[in-house]
């Protein structure tokens, strides 16, 4: 996605903010610029609160001025704006590319309004394509590999590679919150509910990149603007 259509995404995003408004903050490269321009309305006199979803955005945020509230404070969010990896027809995503996908789904579940800012890229018919991010704890790490491999035959996705990601070097990368990443190369997801309630289930996954029925909207960034998709029946 090339930076001027993540631009137009985000420009059209802050369309729907609001004085007064409680704004969840992505995470991501289009998040990021979502955040620069939310700052610009901020010191133009913009009275509204963030919350981040990651220790980059709430770095990225602050030092650009706009006022940050911890989550665990709030009662409720009325908008979040976020990133993500790919989405399909239903709006159902993959989110975690950056990681941060853990903290996201807790913003996004928490708030009124989830908004998705993306390039048509990430526009597919089927999810699968981008390998999907688990969240694991590091506790029996590699027995939670396995028990996620075994699961995946029941959906259909018997035989699929899954790796840890790492970080720069030979380390095991890190979320914010310490735990590991698997990503699963699945290639075609045949049935996401299946398969997100197949790793609700099993106790060393902390959270997977599969973000079922939270966006209500995907703003799609193009070179000349951006594209509203709602979601259908909404
Ligand atoms: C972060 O963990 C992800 O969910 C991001 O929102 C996603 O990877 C999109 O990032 P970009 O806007 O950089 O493509």
């Amino acid at each position: 996605m090339s930076d001027v259509a993540k631009q137009n995404a985000a420009a059209e995003a802050l369309k729907l903010v609001e004085p007064g408004m409680v704004l969840g903050l992505g995470t991501g490269s289009t998040a990021a610029i979502f955040v620069r321009l939310l700052a610009e309305k901020v010191k133009a006199g913009l009275d509204v609160v963030g919350t981040p979803t990651s220790e980059a955005t709430d770095r990225l945020a602050r030092s650009l001025g706009v006022r940050i509230v911890d989550p665990g404070e709030l009662s409720g969010i009325d908008l979040t704006i976020d990133g993500a990896d790919e989405f399909d027809p239903q709006l159902n995503l993959i989110k975690g590319g950056g990681a941060a996908l853990l903290r996201e789904k807790i913003i996004a579940d928490a708030s009124a309004r989830m908004v998705v800012i993306a390039d048509a890229g990430k526009e597919v018919r089927q999810l699968g394509r981008f390998p999907l991010p688990v969240e694991v704890n590091p506790f029996a790490a590699e027995l939670t590999r396995r028990e996620v491999l075994a699961h995946l035959e029941y959906v259909g996705l018997g035989g699929i590679e899954a790796s840890w990601r790492m970080a720069t070097g030979e380390a095991m990368l890190r979320t914010d919150g310490g735990h590991l990443i698997l990503d699963l190369k699945c290639n075609a997801i045949p049935d996401v509910e299946a398969l997100g309630a197949v790793l609700d289930r099993i106790p060393g996954v902390v959270e997977h990149g599969l973000f079922i029925g939270m966006a209500e909207r995907v703003i799609v960034g193009e070179e000349a603007g951006a594209r509203v998709i709602v979601r259908p029946g909404d």
